[in-house]
């Protein structure tokens, strides 16, 4: 071998470490919370905690320039309520392309990677809404890109939930794509291919426990003592390899066994279920991190993993409709604390960084009366209200505020509707029952909010400022006008 292509190997071996150690983790930025944090905060946040990576499920204009000169990755979104226009329409796509990636990568500077088209279309749950849309959709976005001289540099993907493959046998060697979509996804993952784009799937062991009562709870955690899988002499120890790889054979069975793979969202909730807790969380994050960052990846798949973790902050405006651990998924709780040790493989050890200049309301809560009685007819409406509108789902078995007596379950309710209201007087006038303190009521794991202050995007800043200068010129006209 001459040292021409010793010299030659050696530099595809640097430039794949090189590649190695730029994938790190990447982390999903939701923002359907009541009072997000500023896109400053966030993006500070990533950068304290060494993110390289970012996952949007929309084209947020404040986030996408919070982001700018961050040099972290981007993947933008598209929700699923744009597919349909999209997909009938070229026009739409380039105008989406043209705002919502094109301007800020010239203006703002954003790393922006991927475009993700939709989320989760496919799930059975949405009844087959965007089963004609996703695909024509994906194809008019990708022509956008193309137009705009941006397609190598930015990939088009569509993040899938696992459901979209199974396996005919249990085993991961068994799998396909799912009957009923076979074709479609065929289409897709074709086209995929054609453009050097990814796969990306959302895999979540947390899920099958909860609508599983008995999938063994081991065999969800990478260090778990489940009894392994067997495949074929591959043996699998827990449920994330094996879902993987039923993925990976699903594609090679179908001609795609290269096709690149992104972990669009992976994790565990920690609120709201008797699984969703910060221990379990910790241990399953932390071993999902110890198998990114040995870069040891499935056994159909050795080598590093391209994952974004589900997700960074908590959002208390979610539907709860898959359950009341929907709002608990973050590693860091709506004010951005750190709920537990987590080691990104990053130089933060261990310590995850909390976010900085975090302004708070008052220290004072929302609680039912001493003098009230249970028994008042005004306290079930009461506590049904708040809680319809508020978040009380961190009350109800094994959950973080399980363990409060019938009062507290009240008083939670209320405090709950208060802080979301920024506890406005009229927030904590509930009948006869309701009264406000300035001692922190909370107990145990059992956490009473303050909430943060409300951050107003630049839309709502603009709206705002028009609406003060037209108050003060209509103001300074009636008093002109009373002088004169
Ligand atoms: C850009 O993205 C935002 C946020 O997802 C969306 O509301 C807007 O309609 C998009 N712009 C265009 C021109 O499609
Ligand atoms: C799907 O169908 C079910 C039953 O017909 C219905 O309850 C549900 O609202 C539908 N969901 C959507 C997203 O259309
Ligand atoms: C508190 O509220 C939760 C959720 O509504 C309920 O499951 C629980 O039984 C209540 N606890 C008491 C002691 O009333
Ligand atoms: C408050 O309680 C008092 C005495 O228990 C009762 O007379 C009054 O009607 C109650 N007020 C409301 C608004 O329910």
């Amino acid at each position: 071998m001459g040292w021409l292509s010793k010299a030659f190997r050696l530099l595809l071996i640097s430039l794949s470490t090189m590649a190695l150690s730029v994938s790190g983790i990447g982390a999903n930025w939701g923002s359907q919370a009541t009072h997000p944090l500023p896109p400053e905060t966030v993006v500070g946040l990533l950068r304290d905690n060494q993110f390289q990576k970012v996952k949007l499920f929309d084209a947020d204009y404040d986030s996408l320039r919070a982001l700018g000169k961050s040099g972290i990755e981007v993947m933008v979104g598209i929700p699923n309520d744009m597919l349909a226009s999209l997909a009938t329409s070229v026009k739409a796509a380039e105008k989406w392309v043209s705002k919502n990636v094109s301007s800020h990568i010239t203006t703002n500077n954003v790393n922006i990677r991927y475009v993700a088209v939709g989320n989760e279309p496919f799930l059975e749950t949405y009844n087959g809404s965007f089963l004609r849309t996703t695909f024509p959709a994906l194809q008019n976005i990708q022509s956008a890109l193309i137009k705009a001289g941006l397609s190598n540099q930015v990939k088009v993907t569509v993040p899938l939930n696992a459901d979209v493959y199974e396996s005919s046998t249990g085993l991961p060697s068994g799998g396909d794509f799912r009957a009923d979509i076979h074709e479609l996804m065929l289409a897709i993952v074709k086209f995929l291919s054609n453009n050097g784009a990814p796969f990306t799937v959302n895999i979540y062991p947390f899920i099958s426990l909860y609508t599983d009562s008995n999938f063994p709870v081991e065999y969800a955690f990478f260090d778990g003592n489940a009894s392994p899988l067997n495949d074929g002499g591959t043996i699998y120890y827990n449920m994330f390899d094996a879902n993987h790889d039923t993925l990976v054979w699903a594609l090679q069975k179908n001609g795609f066994g290269n096709l690149p793979i992104i972990v669009g969202e992976i994790g565990w909730p920690t609120d709201g279920d008797q699984n969703a807790n910060r221990e379990y969380a910790q241990r399953f994050n932390q071993g999902f991190m110890a198998q990114i960052s040995g870069g040891k990846g499935t056994p159909m798949r050795p080598g590093p993993i391209d994952a974004y973790l589900f997700s960074l902050i908590d959002e208390d405006a979610k539907s709860i409709q898959p359950g009341n651990f929907e709002r608990h998924w973050g590693i860091f709780t709506f004010d951005g604390l750190a709920k537990y040790r987590l080691n990104l493989g990053t130089t933060n050890s261990g310590a995850l960084i909390p976010a900085r200049n975090v302004h708070y309301l008052e220290r004072k809560w929302c609680v039912m009366k001493s003098s009230a009685r249970l028994d008042d007819p005004d306290v079930a409406p009461s506590v049904s209200y708040a809680c319809g509108l508020a978040d009380c789902t961190s009350l109800g078995y094994l959950t973080s505020c399980g363990n409060l007596d019938a009062r507290g379950n009240v008083s939670y309710a209320l405090n709950s509707y208060y802080q979301q209201n920024n506890q406005l007087d009229r927030a904590c006038k509930f009948p006869n029952i309701s009264t406000i303190v300035k001692t922190d009521p909370s107990v145990e794991t059992c956490t009473f909010k303050i909430m943060i202050q409300p951050y107003y995007g630049s839309a709502e800043r603009r709206v705002g400022c028009i609406q003060k200068t037209w108050g003060l010129v209509v103001g300074l006209v009636l008093f002109l006008c009373r002088i004169l």
